[in-house]
């Protein structure tokens, strides 16, 4: 009985699910995840709308060595429950970065959990390194949704100390990886914006040359004539364009290339990664950074102040933890909730001019409106009682102008910050 047991545990071959690109790396993973674990490999590729050839992904991944390759369109999903999200909470990392590979990474993680629990593997991997944010996304992500899964980063701990080391192993086991010039930069595409990294790059004193960018024009070669642009929003959510209702994929490629043409999302940032290190980064996000801008004007319009200005902090707090791959986790869904709850007024149109890199507001327009002329008027049409504010300023100042009082009944002296007297001690 015990060696017919011995002999079932050693046939159990582990399953291992893979996030595959067929890149070098993650091709060369297939092969060096099944010969180390005696596994069988099963690959995972998500389509966000990335531009890279997904056609041929899963011959090349079976002729790897995999023993099945799932090749799923993810593109609505991405953009209705991730892209969508990050808009309504105005999600922009330290102030520039729109977070499109970061909010790819969890829809990434799920992908991989559910294939997991799909085909019964105890066991997923993914290709990226141990210095960057995308792995902490990847394996908070997996952990959150399934915490029996183990992962492995081949990256953090293979023996390749190279890409010739790898290309070498490639030959060697006859893995097809391609054979056209290689980019000198590390790219991660999907429809929200492209993230574009390494190579001259890496010098911080040098402007990112042209052959970086890979969908938007520079401003020169931009459209010398402005396009403008209409966007309907129903409860801070893109819906129509120029008054046509257009799907979320619809809308979002159609502003990624006429925001390309009018050379509209590029970025070059210095960021702090979630290691800890300061990274240079250049990004392209058309769509991501005409949206943003439609739907904050809307937000300017709809929202009153209070709510306005608190959403700021939630603003910077939920891109920090999308930044950190915080994605499922309690927190996040309670401020999003929050989030939530502000869009309710968020509806109307915002009218853009796109014209040399510039994103131009020209019109606004919403059934919840709280601007109101009579109010904001200079001219005799005026209805807001200007008494009111004098009043309401005696109130604010009140703290303030006991203060004063006490010092200089006292004559006592108080710098400020920069070392500058602010009362003053009278002899
Ligand atoms: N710094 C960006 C982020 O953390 C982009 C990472 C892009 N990854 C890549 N493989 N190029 O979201």
């Amino acid at each position: 009985m015990k060696k017919k047991l011995n002999f079932m545990v050693k046939k159990m071959k582990h399953k291992i699910v893979v996030a595959y690109s067929g890149g070098l790396d993650t091709s060369v993973m297939v092969k060096w995840l099944s010969e180390k674990y005696d596994a069988e490999i099963i690959t995972v590729t998500g389509n966000l709308g990335q531009k890279k050839e997904l056609d041929n992904l899963e011959e090349k991944a079976l002729k790897t060595g995999a023993s099945k390759a799932y090749i799923l369109d993810m593109k609505e999903e991405f953009i209705k429950n991730y892209a969508w999200k990050a808009l309504k909470a105005g999600a922009m990392y330290e102030g520039d970065y729109p977070l499109a590979t970061a909010i790819g990474r969890p829809l990434l993680a799920k992908m991989m959990v559910e294939i997991a629990e799909k085909e019964n593997a105890g066991i997923v991997a993914h290709g990226c390194t141990g210095k960057g944010n995308d792995q902490v996304r990847f394996e908070v992500g997996i952990q959150s949704l399934n915490s029996n899964l183990k992962v492995i980063a081949p990256l953090r701990d293979w023996e390749f100390k190279s890409r010739e080391a790898e290309i070498d192993y490639a030959v060697k086991h006859q893995i097809p990886v391609s054979v056209t010039k290689k980019s000198p930069y590390s790219i991660d595409e999907n429809l929200w914006g492209t993230a574009i990294e390494c190579g001259v790059l890496e010098n911080i004193t040098v402007a990112p040359p042209e052959d970086a960018f890979q969908i938007t024009k520079n401003l020169e070669e931009a459209k010398n004539t402005p396009d403008t642009v209409s966007i309907s929003f129903n409860e801070g959510i893109p819906v129509a364009i120029e008054g046509v209702n257009c799907s979320e994929v619809e809308i979002v490629t159609y502003l990624n290339n006429l925001g390309g043409e009018h050379g509209i999302g590029r970025i070059d940032m210095i960021e702090n990664r979630v290691v800890g290190i300061k990274s240079r980064e250049v990004y392209e996000a058309p769509g991501a950074k005409i949206l943003l801008k439609a739907h904050h004007e809307l937000e300017k319009l709809t929202l009153d102040k209070d709510t306005f200005r608190y959403k700021q902090n939630v603003s910077t707090q939920v891109s920090n933890m999308i930044y950190d791959g915080l994605w499922f986790t309690p927190l996040f869904n309670s401020l999003m909730a929050f989030v939530d709850s502000t869009q309710t007024v968020v509806t109307g149109e915002i009218k853009l001019q796109l014209f040399k890199g510039n994103i131009i507001v020209l019109s606004r327009q919403s059934p919840f409106s709280l601007y109101n002329e009579e109010l904001a008027t200079y001219t005799e049409a005026d209805t807001f009682n200007h008494k009111d504010s004098e009043g309401f300023i005696n109130i604010i100042g009140l703290p303030y102008k006991t203060i004063s009082k006490l010092y200089k009944t006292n004559r006592m002296e108080i710098t400020d910050a920069m070392g500058q007297q602010v009362y003053q001690k009278i002899e």
